[in-house]
């Protein structure tokens, strides 16, 4: 398994979203994604109340633990009451647990980084395209990843927003080499190179890569670690996430 933090394997890290990925084949469908070239893997927990949607729980995560023992699974945690599910998902096999700072501030945040850290896990806070940067500094010493979303988080294949970019110049001064700094939503082969060049090192991709097919999806994970800023290639499943 890699070590996203302390020794990744190169950075950026591409982090494909399973929300975007075939439900009905999804231990295959991973591992192709991993296969054509994905670091770790992100998995969208939604509760249909901090967001409009509602994605998968602890099960899906314990499944793709199951079947891809080797992975890094980088969890989003979307949801208003995160200390319901931070147990679950840490018994779930998740490697990561990121809440969002819009539901826990102050020692309410500090105490469930603690949480999470204790059982062994990484933890990383989130802020959605509104929330200031501000928001995150007084946790940015205490997690591992800071998670900035790039769309309205609830749903996979919105258009990447731009203005959340500059959020990255306060929080990647903060970091350490060991802190990573990760981008959520409308990541692709031509938004990847302004957000590697915003000082990103963890960019989540979903449906850029789940909605490829063959080796067009290495292609799309390839030209997004590499901000080579590549055309879209003409094989793009349509997927309704
Ligand atoms: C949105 C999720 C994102 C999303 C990314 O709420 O947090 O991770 O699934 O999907 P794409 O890359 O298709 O925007
Ligand atoms: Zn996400």
């Amino acid at each position: 398994m890699i070590d996203p933090f302390a020794a990744p394997p190169s950075l950026p890290l591409v982090a494909p979203s399973i929300l975007a990925a075939d439900f009905a084949n999804l231990g295959s469908d991973c591992e192709d994604a991993l296969a054509a070239g994905a670091d770790l893997l992100h998995v969208d927990i939604m509760d249909g109340h901090f967001v409009p949607n509602l994605s998968m729980g602890p099960a899906v995560c314990a499944a793709a633990r199951k079947s891809l023992p080797d992975t890094f699974l980088d969890v989003h945690l979307m949801v208003t009451d995160p200390d319901a599910y931070v147990d679950p998902f840490i018994e779930a096999g998740a490697d990561a647990i990121s809440f969002h700072i819009e539901v826990r501030e102050g020692s309410d945040a500090r105490e469930l980084i603690k949480r999470i850290h204790g059982a062994g896990k990484r933890a990383g806070i989130a802020l959605n395209p509104g929330t200031p940067a501000e928001r995150v500094m007084p946790f940015v010493d205490l997690v591992d990843l800071v998670l900035v979303m790039s769309v309205h988080p609830g749903f996979g294949g919105q258009s990447f927003i731009p203005e959340v970019l500059p959020k990255a110049e306060m929080i990647k001064a903060a970091l350490r080499r060991d802190q990573r700094l990760e981008i959520d939503g409308g990541i692709s082969p031509q938004t990847a190179p302004q957000a590697i060049a915003a000082g990103f090192d963890l960019l989540v991709a979903g449906s850029a890569v789940f909605g490829k097919t063959g080796n067009h999806r290495a292609a799309a994970i390839r030209s997004i670690r590499d901000g080579s800023g590549a055309a879209p290639s003409p094989m793009t499943r349509t997927s309704s996430v």
